[in-house]
């Protein structure tokens, strides 16, 4: 039979890896991630996630040396989440200047000055009922939440930190959060907005990792409906008329289309959150054997950067740089 004469051949760009190479429309780099920490009180604690192998909780001396193999790898940044020894009804250690996580920025910032360090802004953590503000007749009070998450940036920022990310899905945080920065004279430090985040099963791991599992009723008075679309959009234009100088998606895998519909409606850099319950899900199916771990993780980051991220906020981000420094 003859060859139409008139045939597409779009192999003809698949030939060989430097062809592949050359027309390659997404690219992946360690500076495309950033790497999320547990960090807990005490000394040569080095205390494994159960459910997220590769994760442990860790006092601030044992996450010295990896904030540093984060920065000799030239990841984004690390995000911290700080858990601490004592919780109570407001979450005080979150705004205390002497809390976990002021501490942690600090020694942080001290040993490794250019290592961009990201705190993340949220009560969960450090609240006794573990919800993500502070409850007022079994509810979530928003307005009262916000003031207090006004308290925990400036701290933050005192502390030395290069950006903020509130991640409680409270009305007007962003708002309430760069009034207060800008008050104490820190108008250059950036606001990293949860601004789209769904009630997910898939945090589940994370609970573990940060011992917030709500002592009652659930998250789904705050974060959004996983079947609502439209209303991320609504999310997104406020955190931008508030002031976001980035926006977030989260989870993941499960809302690569929102990230793609952010990506074609605002102009700000954006980040998604690969969470905890796609990294243990991966780590199960690889520790039986059932895929190729490296392709999976990579081909999985890649899908982020071509959906529209900027930034993967992810638990596979040393892994991952050491596979793109390897090859
Ligand atoms: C809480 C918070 C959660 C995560 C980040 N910040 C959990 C939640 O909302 O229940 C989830 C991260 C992950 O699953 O990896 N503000
Ligand atoms: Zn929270």
């Amino acid at each position: 039979m003859p060859i139409p004469q008139l045939i597409q051949r779009p192999r003809r760009l698949r030939r060989n890896p430097a062809i592949r190479r050359m027309v390659r429309e997404t690219r992946l780099a360690p500076e495309n991630l950033v790497l999320p920490l547990f960090i807990v009180p005490g000394q040569g604690i080095h205390k494994p996630v159960q459910s997220m192998p590769g994760v442990a909780q860790l006092s601030i001396d044992e996450a010295l040396p990896i904030a540093k193999e984060a920065y000799d790898l030239g990841l984004g940044g690390i995000i911290l989440f700080g858990i601490p020894k004592v919780k109570d009804s407001t979450g005080s250690d979150a705004y205390d200047q002497d809390g976990i996580v002021q501490h942690a920025i600090r020694e942080i910032k001290r040993f490794l000055p250019e290592l961009y360090v990201i705190a993340d802004t949220c009560l969960c953590e450090y609240t006794d009922h573990a919800h993500c503000g502070v409850i007022r007749a079994n509810e979530v009070d928003n307005d009262a939440t916000l003031e207090l998450l006004g308290r925990a940036v400036v701290s933050y920022a005192e502390a030395g930190v290069d950006m903020v990310a509130p991640s409680g899905m409270m009305d007007g945080m962003v708002a309430a959060i760069r009034r207060s920065l800008d008050g104490a004279g820190y108008v250059s430090i950036p606001i990293l907005s949860y601004a789209v985040k769904y009630a997910s099963a898939y945090y589940g791991p994370f609970r573990d990792a940060a011992e917030n599992t709500p002592s009652f009723g659930d998250r789904r008075s705050y974060q959004m409906d996983p079947a609502n679309r439209r209303e991320a959009l609504r999310e997104a234009a406020l955190d931008v008329a508030e002031g976001a100088d980035m926006l977030m998606v989260k989870p993941g895998l499960a809302y690569m289309d929102i990230l793609r519909e952010l990506r074609d409606h605002f102009d700000l850099p954006l980040a998604i959150y690969n969470v905890s319950g796609e990294y243990a899900m991966v780590k199960a199916a690889a520790a039986n054997g059932w895929i190729d771990e490296a392709r999976v993780v990579m081909e999985t980051l890649l899908g982020f950067r071509r959906a529209g991220a900027d930034l993967i906020l992810t638990y596979h981000a040393l892994e991952a740089a050491r596979w793109m420094v390897a090859k």
